[in-house]
């Protein structure tokens, strides 16, 4: 390969550790493990004798729905959805739209949408509408992370892994610009990065 063929990978790989570009660190690696399993022990206690079927919302929940299937030790199955929220920057625009469907049968099982973070709740909406149309036997909500701020509309949440502040937070399966997903904590970056 010459020289001038290898010339804009230099400009775009950068060789920093994804790390340095937060702020601050909100939630460690090792106190998110110990929330989710928290929550899996109470899940599997609660969805006793059910035919419980967690389903993730794409494609931030990743990292959290294959630890938190993990922490439960009842039998389950899990899928995935997928949904497209419009931002602009590190703003919800709150206007969603669903570009994959499920392909499990829901209809008569206990089915519980988990996601990574309830913001403006536009996502979580339209997909717990578009499951209710499946008439699973019960539907409830699991989101890692609840952002507290205003809101039109609100869903009664059944599990909160951590309440935050309304910040914009990378990390976890979290992302700003497909980036920071891989980063075991979760974090808030640096202004600079935004700019
Ligand atoms: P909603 O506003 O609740 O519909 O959230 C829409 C989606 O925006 C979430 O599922 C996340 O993928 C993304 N999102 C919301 N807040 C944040 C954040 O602080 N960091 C990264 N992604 C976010
Ligand atoms: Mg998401």
């Amino acid at each position: 390969m010459t020289a001038q063929a290898k010339a804009p990978l230099v400009n775009i790989v950068s060789e920093k550790p994804l790390a340095d570009d937060l702020a601050r660190i909100l939630l460690t690696g090792t106190e998110i493990a110990s929330r989710v399993a928290d929550l899996g022990s109470r899940i599997s206690h609660d969805y006793q004798g059910k035919d419980l079927v967690l389903v993730g919302v794409l494609k931030g929940v990743i990292f959290f729905l294959s630890d938190l299937s993990r922490e439960i030790s009842i039998p389950h199955s899990f899928d995935l959805v997928g949904a497209q929220s419009y931002k602009s920057g590190v703003k919800s625009s709150g206007q969603v739209s669903i570009t994959k469907d499920i392909d499990l049968e829901l209809q008569g099982r206990d089915v519980l949408l988990v996601e990574d973070i309830y913001d403006t709740g536009g996502t979580i909406h339209l997909v717990h509408d578009m499951i209710r149309m499946y008439r699973p036997n019960s539907l409830e909500v699991c989101t890692l992370l609840y952002k507290k701020c205003k809101r039109t509309k609100t869903l009664p949440i059944k599990y909160v892994g951590f309440e935050i502040e309304d910040v914009f937070v990378v990390g976890y399966g979290l992302d700003y610009k497909e980036k920071y997903r891989s980063l075991k904590c979760i974090g808030v970056l640096h202004p600079e990065v935004y700019q």
